[in-house]
């Protein structure tokens, strides 16, 4: 078993980034301007948002964090994004989820400028994604395909299933991995509260993505010896005993599962900086126009 270090590929991806960035500002460039909008004060979105401008400070990026609050108007937001949309110094921007109920998340998703959405979720970025043209991959996605790239895992051929079906995580990375591509070139399964045997879907995949927001759901059990094992989940499961009064748990469990893998993500610590990397990899390529003129 070998653990696939989100934390230290992302660090790693990081300097490579602020070597970028100090090269671009040495020549007379801007710094690559990230910014988020982060509506109301839900604790993981505050984690993640920090995070987010944590990361952007450390590559020599510039940041801007707009905070606006839980009773904002969907109309208000708008505006928001619409100033972001104009404003030339912000190369991209995203707009933390989950939103308050009140506001539709799909109409905040196609307000913002598809040349700016760093997260990659504007239907003309996913659009592209699938059909293989230059885009902002969603930072999720994009973190998995980067971690099985730098431990140069093999991918052609494989048989991968991945759990849940998200906007953000399950749905593009079936894509990305069936993509003719590395990574990819995977025979993908995705599965989904209507599976019907999740367990026995499972136990046939080479390569498994646990996206599912259900703590410790995969068990040693549904794994095949020698199998991949990347978990996205990140939930906060109440503990009286931790400092915090919670602890966070993956989709995999982990001490039952890693003995049978023969690479898997730990939680904290595997996906999660990876996310965060790929944030900053899609606004250093809107700042450089790679993707859009
Ligand atoms: N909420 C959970 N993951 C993400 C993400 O990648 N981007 C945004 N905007 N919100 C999220």
């Amino acid at each position: 078993m070998r653990l696939l270090d989100g934390k230290a590929v992302s660090n790693t991806i990081k300097e490579e980034i602020a070597e970028e960035v100090s090269k671009m500002v040495n020549a007379g460039q801007k710094a690559p301007h990230l910014a988020a909008i982060l509506v109301g004060n839900n604790g993981a979105s505050e984690t993640y948002v920090a995070s987010k401008v944590r990361s952007c400070e450390k590559a020599g990026f510039k940041s801007t964090l707009i905070r606006l609050p839980d009773d904002i108007s969907e109309e208000a937001l708008l505006e928001e994004i619409e100033k972001l949309n104009a404003n030339d110094d912000i190369d991209g921007f995203i707009c933390q989820l989950p939103l308050p109920k009140h506001i539709n998340e799909q109409k905040i998703t196609l307000a913002i400028d598809h040349k700016k959405d760093v997260d990659g979720f504007h239907p003309i970025n996913v659009g592209r994604m699938v059909q293989n043209i230059p885009s902002y991959l969603p930072a999720t996605p994009f973190g998995i395909l980067q971690l099985l790239e730098r431990y140069d895992i093999e991918t052609s051929g494989k048989k991968c299933v991945v759990l849940g079906r998200s906007n953000i995580v399950g749905m593009p990375i079936s894509i990305l991995l069936a993509r003719k591509a590395y990574p990819g070139n995977c025979t993908v399964t995705l599965c989904h509260s209507r599976t019907k045997d999740i367990a026995n879907e499972l136990r046939e995949a080479d390569i498994i993505i646990a996206a599912l927001g259900i703590p410790e759901f995969v068990t040693a059990d549904m794994v095949k010896q020698g199998a991949v094992v990347i978990d996205v989940g990140i939930s906060r499961v109440p503990d009286a005993t931790a400092k915090r009064g919670y602890v966070i748990k993956g989709d995999v469990n982990f001490d039952d599962v890693a003995p049978k893998s023969s690479y898997i993500t730990p939680v904290p610590g595997g996906v999660g900086p990876m996310t965060v990397t790929s944030l900053l990899l899609n606004t250093l390529k809107a700042a450089k126009k790679e993707v859009y003129d």
